[in-house]
């Protein structure tokens, strides 16, 4: 079974992605215990303890052999040096080639569009790397800025799913996009590429 992992780092126009490491603890900390953050995610505001384990699960999130794994990944604004966003990349279903993508970007560093740059690389390397047909992203309705990115990446709406989730004490709605491989190739070639590498 291969194991397919990006060729870190990626960089993109401002950022540098790459894996997760230890020294993430602060900044992983400040997204993931603030409310706001938070609000749309299946968990609460997370104390220093629940993020260490958190980022322990990101840093062993290495690459994608099968069902189940993923890739966390650590977006750095190359300017500051400072992470400034949390990436995942999943893979939801083997035998469908199907993949996920989520994201969460630092309080202090959202509406710079960093959350489509960084996701630009990591769609590329779930179509031509790990070779996956479909990507998905789900978010709860409310959250525009979410829903807005799924649309700037030129994913397509196909759910709407009404009060199909308990969540957090009430019932939550939620939204599907996705793209195919096909589909994300054709865009690829269209819009001039934000990914680069440095030697
Ligand atoms: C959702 C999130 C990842 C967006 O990250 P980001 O780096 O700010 O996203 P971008 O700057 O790339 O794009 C955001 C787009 O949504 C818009 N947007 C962001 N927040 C918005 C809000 N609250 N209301 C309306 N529009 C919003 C921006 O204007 C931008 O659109 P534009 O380029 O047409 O102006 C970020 O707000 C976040 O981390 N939220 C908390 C965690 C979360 O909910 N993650 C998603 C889980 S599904």
């Amino acid at each position: 079974m291969t194991l397919y992992t990006p060729s870190w780092p990626i960089y993109t126009e401002r950022l540098l992605l790459r894996p997760f490491e230890d020294s993430d603890l602060q900044a992983m900390y400040e997204m993931q215990s603030d409310g706001e953050v938070v609000r749309y995610l299946y968990h609460d505001a997370r104390s220093l303890d629940e993020v260490r384990t958190a980022l322990a699960r990101k840093i062993a999130a290495v690459g994608i052999a099968g069902e189940g794994d993923g890739v966390g990944v650590a977006v750095v604004l190359t300017e500051t040096g400072e992470v400034v966003a949390d990436l995942s990349l999943w893979c939801v279903s083997e035998g469908h080639q199907q993949g996920e993508i989520g994201f969460i970007v630092h309080p202090a560093h959202q509406r710079k569009g960093y959350a489509t740059e960084a996701a630009r690389p990591m769609l590329d390397f779930a179509f031509d790397v790990v070779g996956l047909h479909r990507v998905v992203g789900r978010t709860e309705a409310r959250n525009i800025g979410s829903a807005r990115v799924l649309e700037k990446l030129g994913m397509r709406r196909e759910a709407h799913l009404i009060e199909n989730e308990w969540v957090k004490g009430e019932w939550q709605s939620e939204l599907v996009y996705a793209i195919l491989a096909e589909e994300w190739a054709t865009l690829s070639v269209a819009i001039t590429s934000t990914t680069r590498s440095r030697p």
